[in-house]
């Protein structure tokens, strides 16, 4: 028997230990078994101190009166609660942040065929372990024991030698269908291989390379929602290389050209620093593709509106890019210049292109635009210019652009060679009426 409580107290911040507190007390009170389960228990035991733990709790009772008193406890919500019998909560921990919590009741999963998700019906612990993808999520801590059984609290139950592959840093599946059942779990064993930096266990391998033409059962939706987690994850790069490498990307997108995500992994500074990731990240799955390829990925990944105006407007910036490169590379390109050029394009898609060009002008008249042009700013309002003499209407627009080319382009360094320069633009203006 192998309790865990030191672990758990070790890598769990103080917040997580009292909602468990919590969740045990009424367990014990509503009369239910309790358990920790999932990511959460693979992370104590692999002694991760992370201060983004999630937390699972499943028990044979816990429904959603459960997770209603659950959530009126610790000062929280029930955001949502599923088909399949899940209620995510929102706890506040510290000032501003949230925790998620997900408590569902043991359940048994069949699949009919693959790719459709499956049928789910009330089952055991034992059950609700062994429907799991890897035997390291295969793992649950006790908090309130059954009364027909003698766990202890903080007991690890650990029906698929879970704890075994932590130390060996394997990831296995529980069972020879499991790819097939689900082809999701695929990119969730690159993602997690990545993650945790852990080998694919050799019989899990040949079970995933014999199941790869499974994946095209799977809606778009679905392989969608995988890559948004992927595009979330640390080191999105290492992990779209070894979607391409191992053969799961081309499996899916057989119309698509993914061979230029081989490279990204020599790209170390790939790494997320985009607010949006995921748009970012689809930029980068589409970076070369032309307009048919463009339309297929939209298709077959089923892609929202916004995500689509990501990848075309890439698609019209890289093409203009490529009609306009000498004027682009020419020594009197000015400033303003650059950016007149790519104010119409989104940052996003600027940013796609700057990590990707092959061409060092191109990425240095990039990177200029987005580390300097875009946080250019002139000092005086459309107010002021009211103030100076120019009559309100469009000609105030017209000229605040004036001044913030001619910023850019280095003329005025100070409000009052800004005001000077509108002065002399009325004086002209005057002369020629
Ligand atoms: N799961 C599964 N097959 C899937 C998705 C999920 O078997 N296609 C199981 C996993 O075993 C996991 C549980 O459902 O234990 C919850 O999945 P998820 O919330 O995605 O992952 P976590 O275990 O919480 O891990 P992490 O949050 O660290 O990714």
């Amino acid at each position: 028997m192998k309790i865990v409580s030191s672990e758990m107290k070790n890598v769990l911040p103080k917040t997580h230990l009292n909602i468990l507190n919590v969740a045990t007390d009424l367990s014990n009170q509503m009369d239910t078994d309790l358990y920790l389960v999932g990511g959460c228990v693979r992370d104590i035991m692999m002694g991760l101190n992370n201060s983004n733990f999630d937390i699972d709790l499943t028990g044979s009772n816990v429904d959603k009166t459960f997770a209603t008193r659950l959530a009126d406890k610790l000062g929280g919500t029930v955001k949502n609660s599923s088909v399949f019998g899940t209620h995510k909560l929102s706890v506040p921990v510290g000032i501003k942040d949230n925790l998620e919590i997900d408590l569902a009741k043991c359940r048994s999963e069949t699949y009919k065929n693959p790719g459709e998700l499956p049928d789910v019906k009330p089952g055991d612990l034992f059950q609700d372990l062994g429907r799991r993808d890897f035997s390291i999520a295969a793992m649950c801590i006790v908090l309130q024991s059954p009364s027909n059984q003698d766990w202890k609290s903080g007991q690890l139950i650990d029906p698929h030698s879970g704890y075994r592959d932590v130390v060996n840093k394997e990831l296995r599946v529980l069972h020879n269908e499991s790819f097939a059942d689900d082809p999701t779990r695929m990119f969730r064993l690159i993602r997690y291989s990545c993650r945790l930096g852990f080998d694919i266990e050799e019989s899990t391998k040949n079970i995933f390379e014999s199941s790869l033409n499974y994946v095209t059962a799977v809606s778009g939706d679905r392989i969608r929602s995988e890559l948004e987690k992927i595009f979330d994850e640390e080191d999105v790069a290492l992990i779209l290389y070894n979607c391409v490498k191992l053969g799961l990307l081309p499996a899916f997108l057989t119309k698509f050209d993914c061979n230029h995500l081989m490279e990204l992994k020599s790209i170390s500074h790939l790494h997320r620093d985009d607010q949006d990731s995921v748009e970012f990240w689809l930029g980068i799955l589409a970076m070369n593709a032309g307009k048919s390829q463009i339309e297929y990925l939209s298709k077959i990944l089923s892609l929202s509106s916004k995500q689509n105006d990501v990848i075309n407007d890439l698609a019209s910036l890289n093409e203009q890019i490529k009609q306009n490169e000498s004027f682009l590379l020419s020594d009197d390109l000015r400033q303003s210049d650059i950016y007149k050029f790519l104010l119409k394009y989104r940052l996003t898609s600027i940013r796609v292109c700057a990590e990707t060009t092959p061409n060092k002008a191109i990425k240095a008249l990039l990177e200029i635009y987005l580390n300097s042009l875009i946080n250019t700013n002139i000092e005086l309002s459309g107010e002021d210019l009211i103030s100076l003499g120019i009559s309100k209407g469009p000609e105030i627009g017209k000229l605040l652009n004036d001044l913030l080319y001619a910023k850019l382009d280095g003329h005025l360094k100070s409000a009052d060679q800004e005001t000077q320069f509108v002065k002399d633009y009325i004086s002209v203006h005057k002369d020629i009426n």
